[in-house]
C-alpha cells in the first residue's frame, strides 16, 4: 500500500473541466460494474460540480451509464432539510438523480434535517456499515469520490481548524464550523483517503491560492485541510481550470 502521488489535469474552462470530469465518471463506473457489479460513488457538494452532473444526466453521457449499478452517497452535507436551498443532496437530486433511472434504493443521503446533527452523522455511518458490509473499525471504500476546495484550502466540510481534522478512528462526523454558525456533517479525513479514486473539480480565479497552498505548499493540514486527502491504495487527480490553476507553476 502506497499513498498516492497526485495526477493535476489543466483543462482551459469550467466546462471543460465538467465534460472531463464526466467522462472520467462514465469510465469509472463501466469498470467498477463490470469488476464489481456496483459502482459506488461519493458526490461533492458546493456549486462546482453541477454542470458535471447535468451533463451526466444529459443523453450524449447518460446512454453510456449502467444507472442501475450505482449507488450514491454524498461526502458532506448542510446542516439542513432536503429540499432546502443549500442541500447538497438538493442540488444533485436536481441536476442529476431526477433525470436519471435510479430508484430511492439507490440514492443514500445524509439526513441534514435530523437536529441533532451526531445523531445524523451515526445514522449515516451506520448506512454506510450496512451497505459495505463493513466489520468494526473498517472504513468503506469508495469506487468514486468527488471533491471540491474552498477558496481556504476546505475540502467536503473539512474547515480549517476543526477537530474532525484529526478524526482517525470514525466514518463521519459533525464538526462545528465558527465561521458559519453551524454544524455540518462528513466523512473524516481516513474515510475519503480509503477511495479507490479521488477526483478534485477545482475551478475560478478565488480558487488560485488555495490551489498553490494544498498542492505545492509544506504540509500544513491544520491550515489547508484538502492537504489530508491521500489516497492509501488508490487514485488522486485534481481537475483544475486554468483560472483556478494560474498560481500553480508560479
Ligand atoms: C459543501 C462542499 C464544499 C465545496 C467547496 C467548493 O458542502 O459546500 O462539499 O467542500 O465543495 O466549498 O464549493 P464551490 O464548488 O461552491 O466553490
Amino acid at each position: 500500500m502506497s499513498t498516492a502521488t497526485p495526477v493535476i489535469r489543466i483543462v482551459d474552462s469550467p466546462e471543460a473541466l465538467a465534460s472531463e470530469a464526466a467522462k472520467d465518471f462514465v469510465r469509472l463506473a463501466r469498470e467498477s460494474a463490470l469488476a464489481e457489479g456496483e459502482f459506488s460513488v461519493a458526490l461533492a457538494g458546493g456549486s462546482t460540480p453541477r454542470r458535471l452532473y447535468e451533463l451526466l444526466a444529459s443523453e450524449s453521457f447518460s446512454a453510456g451509464v449502467a444507472w442501475s449499478q450505482i449507488h450514491f452517497f454524498w461526502g458532506d452535507e448542510r446542516h439542513v432539510p432536503p429540499n432546502h436551498a443549500d442541500s447538497n443532496y438538493r442540488m444533485a437530486f436536481e441536476s442529476l438523480l431526477a433525470k436519471v433511472p435510479v430508484t430511492q434504493q439507490q440514492i443514500h443521503r445524509i439526513e441534514g434535517e435530523n437536529p441533532d446533527a451526531w445523531q445524523a452523522a451515526r445514522a449515516y455511518e451506520e448506512r454506510m456499515v450496512q451497505h459495505f458490509g463493513l466489520v468494526e473499525g473498517a472504513f468503506p471504500r469508495f469506487n468514486l469520490m468527488l471533491l471540491g476546495l474552498g477558496s481556504d484550502a476546505h475540502t467536503a466540510s473539512l474547515f480549517p481548524g476543526t477537530d474532525v481534522l484529526t478524526e482517525q478512528r470514525r466514518i463521519v462526523a459533525a464538526p462545528w464550523v465558527e465561521k458559519l454558525r453551524a454544524f455540518r456533517i462528513t466523512l473524516t479525513p481516513p474515510a475519503f483517503s480509503a477511495a479507490e479514486n479521488v477526483i478534485f473539480l477545482v475551478s475560478g480565479q478565488d480558487k488560485t491560492e488555495a490551489v498553490k497552498a494544498v498542492l505545492r505548499g509544506e504540509f500544513q493540514p491544520g491550515r489547508f485541510p484538502a492537504q489530508l486527502i491521500r489516497p492509501r491504495d488508490g487514485s488522486l487527480t485534481w481537475l483544475i481550470d486554468r483560472a483556478a490553476a494560474r498560481h500553480l507553476d508560479a
